[in-house]
């Protein structure tokens, strides 16, 4: 029986169960990977954390790694995206019961506090008796954060102060750490020395991890998932074009064709997004800094302009940045009536909730969860969903499951690869190999009724190419 875990209710776990098995046959690659190593079993001695969105996706890779023979611990990478049924089933595991709970210690329900946020966190890095896990799968870098911020103010034998203007999670985030350097001394860079290395999910994850490795933070190795062509180019695009307006019509069940909707950046998740918000009809208008992808835009067909130029008029907003302050609080008080507000971007500083709340003699309203209506003192008012977090998983169920098989193939193949082959990577951020990028892909085409092609000798010497791949240089943009 498990004694530790925390979730909202385990009487969902049947439910959760039920679509589990449902999304096991959407995930052709994790249930590859499981055939492929259910003998080898090469995560047995992995003590894998995980801080990823607790979905049923996540399920079924959680279930993954345990089939390859890991110990699992988990916590959901957001406050608001925990499907509660998802945990439940995931902490009763597929043979145990409610009252006799046999599965993985999950930390996490949809609707957490901050201080919840990280003291889930903090458990799931916790194993029983002190021990420490051996490996982080991130998706975002926050247990890499404490991790690293950790073993920082360990070594120097004090924790800073927060200053006043600091965010509020930051805040949480110090109070937390100095609680448990009290309690511990020295166990967080204890953690920090076991850990072989980190898989991270998500661009913003990777910008932090790359930002680390050049300031010569980096404390341990990592496998950069989101730049795997299969995650980026599939999840970040095509995963958006789903779960974007699911989230919008879950929330709103505004008519989207006709209205004008803003999608500010347009990387992989934005292009996604354009083309999701372009197929419910709504004419779509791209803000962009960068002119290569502005250019894109302007090519695919979208009108590409400043967000000052429409935020008068517009009826839809969505964040896709990744960067921060690109909704501000004067914009929002610039909008119509009713206009609808969200972020899909990994982090809630994209768009200025502070100070909208700051707003003299503004209100809020919430209609239900994750929709909050804010009211300005005129009277006018506009829609913000999931309080500025990411609205696809806040409200409604994140990317498919097809979708995050790709992805989370990856995820397991770089917790192998790390675990099992420490040495071919050393301190750094890398990328996994192309025939493992062209491996998860071809995991993938039987269930869609792909034919592939195959090469002839002289075809292949005449690219320049092996008859099995990879197929392109790694310069390849795709
Ligand atoms: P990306 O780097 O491909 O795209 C971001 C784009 O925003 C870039 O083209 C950049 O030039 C543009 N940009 C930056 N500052 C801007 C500004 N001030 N105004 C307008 N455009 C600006 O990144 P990607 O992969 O599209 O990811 C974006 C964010 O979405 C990241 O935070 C990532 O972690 C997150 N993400 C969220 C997912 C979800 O399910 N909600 C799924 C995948 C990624």
């Amino acid at each position: 029986m498990l004694t530790e875990f925390k979730v909202a209710d385990l009487s969902l776990a049947a439910f959760g169960r039920k679509e589990i098995q449902l999304a096991e046959h959407e995930m052709p690659g994790l249930m590859a990977v499981r055939e492929e190593y259910a003998e080898a079993r090469p995560l047995r001695g992995a003590k894998i954390m995980g801080s990823l969105h607790m979905t049923i996706q996540t399920a079924v890779l959680i279930e993954t790694l345990v089939a390859l023979g890991a110990e699992v611990r988990w916590a959901s990478c957001n406050i608001f995206s925990t499907q509660d049924h998802a945990a439940a089933a995931v902490v009763v595991g597929p043979n145990g019961t409610a009252e006799d709970p046999q599965g993985v210690p999950v930390f996490a329900w949809k609707g957490e506090t901050l201080e919840e946020y990280w003291w889930c966190t903090e458990q799931a890095l916790t194993w029983p008796g002190g021990d420490a896990p051996n490996m982080i799968l991130d998706d975002g870098g926050d247990a890499t954060l404490l991790v690293h911020k950790g073993a920082e103010y360990d070594a120097a034998g004090t924790v800073p102060s927060a200053a006043e203007d600091d965010p509020d999670e930051w805040k949480v985030i110090l109070a937390a750490l100095r609680r448990s350097i009290d309690r511990t001394p020295g166990r967080w860079r204890e953690i920090a020395a076991g850990i072989r290395g980190v898989t991270e999910e998500t661009t913003t994850g990777v910008h932090r991890l790359y930002e680390m490795h050049r300031n010569g933070a980096l404390l341990f190795p990592a496998i950069n998932v989101n730049d795997s062509v299969t995650k980026s180019k599939f999840d970040n695009k095509y995963g958006c074009r789903h779960s974007l307006v699911d989230g919008i019509n879950r929330a709103t069940d505004v008519l989207i064709g006709g209205k004008v909707a803003v999608v500010c950046g347009y990387g992989d998740v934005g292009k996604g997004c354009s083309e999701s918000l372009r197929g419910q009809g709504a004419r779509v208008i791209v803000t962009e800094v960068d002119p290569i992808c502005a250019l894109q835009a302007a090519m695919d067909g979208f009108q590409v302009t400043t967000l000052e130029d429409v935020v008068d008029t517009a009826d839809i907003f969505v964040t896709t940045t990744g960067n921060t302050g690109i909704i501000r609080a004067d914009h929002m008080e610039r909008m119509k009536h009713q206009a609808i507000v969200g972020n899909i971007g990994h982090f809630d500083n994209e768009i200025d909730m502070a100070g909208l709340a700051k707003i003299a003699g503004i209100r809020r309203i919430n209609v239900k969860p994750q929709v909050d209506e804010w009211v300005f003192p005129d009277g006018h008012m506009i829609i913000v969903l999931s309080e500025g977090r990411l609205l696809n998983l806040g409200n409604a169920t994140g990317h498919p499951s097809f979708v995050m098989s790709n992805s989370f193939t990856n995820q397991v193949i770089a917790q192998i690869e790390l675990f099992t082959r420490s040495d071919a990577y050393p301190l750094g951020v890398h990328v996994l190999p192309k025939h493992l990028d062209e491996k998860v892909a071809r995991l993938h085409l039987d269930a869609l009724g792909v034919k592939l092609t195959t090469l002839t000798k002289e075809q292949a010497a005449y690219i320049g190419v092996d008859v099995e791949g990879p197929y392109k240089p790694d310069h390849y943009r795709y």
